[in-house]
C-alpha cells in the first residue's frame, strides 16, 4: 500500500459484476489473474438506490480470495459496523464523505481496527473537502460514476478531479493512494492512470469479456499516454 510519489498501477476487480451463482469460480479467476485486489461494493438501499450484499457473501469471498478485499461502503452509519467488516475480511475499508459527519473519528477507528482507511468522494463532491483529512488516509476514492450501479459511463470531469487529488497529495507530502471507480475499461484505463490514479476499479468491462483473465492482463499492461 505504500507509495512515495511513484504511480502504482493497481487493478481492483469489482465483484458486483460477477456471476453470483458461480461466485467461487469468479473469485478463482481473479486469484489466477494479474489483478491486485477484490473490490467489494456494499450498498444499503438508503445512501444509494440499490442493495448489493452483506457479510455472509463477503465471508464466502474471503474464504477463497488470495488477494486483499478492498471494501467500498455505500451505506449510511458505517461507524456501526467497523468490527463486522474487519471480521468479514476487509483489508481496506472505504467510507463516503457524504455519509460521515465525524470523518476524523471514523477514519481513526478503521485504522485502530487494523484496516487501511479510505475516503470516497461522489462525482459532485469537490476534492478540496478532503484537504483536512488527506494525511490520515491510506486511499482516496474518486467516484467516476454516481454510486449504486455497475455498467455506467465514465464521467469525464473525473480526470480533472484525479489531477486535483494528486496535487493535494503532493502538497501534503502524504502517501495516500488514488483509486478511481466506475465506467473504466481497457480503452480509458491509460488516460486515468496518466491523470494520477494508482488503483483502477473495473467490474462490467472485465466480467462481460469473453476472456476475463486476458482482459485483466490488457488493463494491467496499459501503458501511460
Ligand atoms: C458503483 C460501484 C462500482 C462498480 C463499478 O457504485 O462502486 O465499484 O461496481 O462497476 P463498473 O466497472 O461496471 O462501472
Ligand atoms: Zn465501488
Amino acid at each position: 500500500m505504500i507509495r512515495t510519489f511513484e504511480q502504482m498501477n493497481l487493478l481492483s476487480v469489482s465483484l458486483l459484476a460477477a456471476d453470483f451463482g458461480f461466485l467461487a469460480r469468479d473469485v478463482e479467476m481473479v486469484n489466477l489473474s494479474e489483478a491486485d485486489w477484490f473490490h467489494i461494493d456494499v450498498m444499503d438501499g438508503v445512501f444509494v438506490p440499490n442493495i448489493s450484499f452483506g457479510f455472509p457473501v463477503m465471508k464466502a469471498v474471503k474464504k477463497c480470495a488470495l488477494k486483499p478485499l478492498d471494501v467500498h461502503l455505500m451505506i449510511t452509519k458505517p461507524e456501526l459496523y467497523l468490527d463486522d467488516f474487519k471480521d468479514a475480511g476487509a483489508e481496506i475499508l472505504t467510507v463516503h464523505y457524504e455519509t460521515c459527519p465525524h470523518l476524523n473519528s471514523i477514519i481513526n477507528k478503521i485504522k485502530s481496527c487494523g484496516m487501511k482507511a479510505g475516503l470516497a468522494l461522489n462525482p459532485h463532491t469537490p476534492v478540496n473537502l478532503a484537504e483536512n483529512i488527506i494525511h490520515e488516509l491510506d486511499l482516496l476514492l474518486v467516484m467516476s460514476v454516481n454510486p449504486g450501479f455497475g455498467g455506467q459511463k465514465f464521467i469525464d470531469h473525473s480526470l480533472r478531479k484525479i489531477e486535483q487529488a494528486k496535487e493535494l497529495i503532493i502538497k501534503h507530502s502524504c502517501k495516500t493512494l488514488i483509486e478511481v471507480d466506475g465506467g473504466i475499461d481497457a480503452q480509458n484505463a491509460s488516460q486515468i492512470y496518466s491523470a494520477g490514479a494508482d488503483v483502477l476499479v473495473a467490474g462490467n468491462a472485465i466480467f462481460s469479456s469473453p476472456n476475463q483473465k486476458e482482459y485483466i492482463q490488457r488493463m494491467k499492461n496499459t501503458s501511460k499516454r
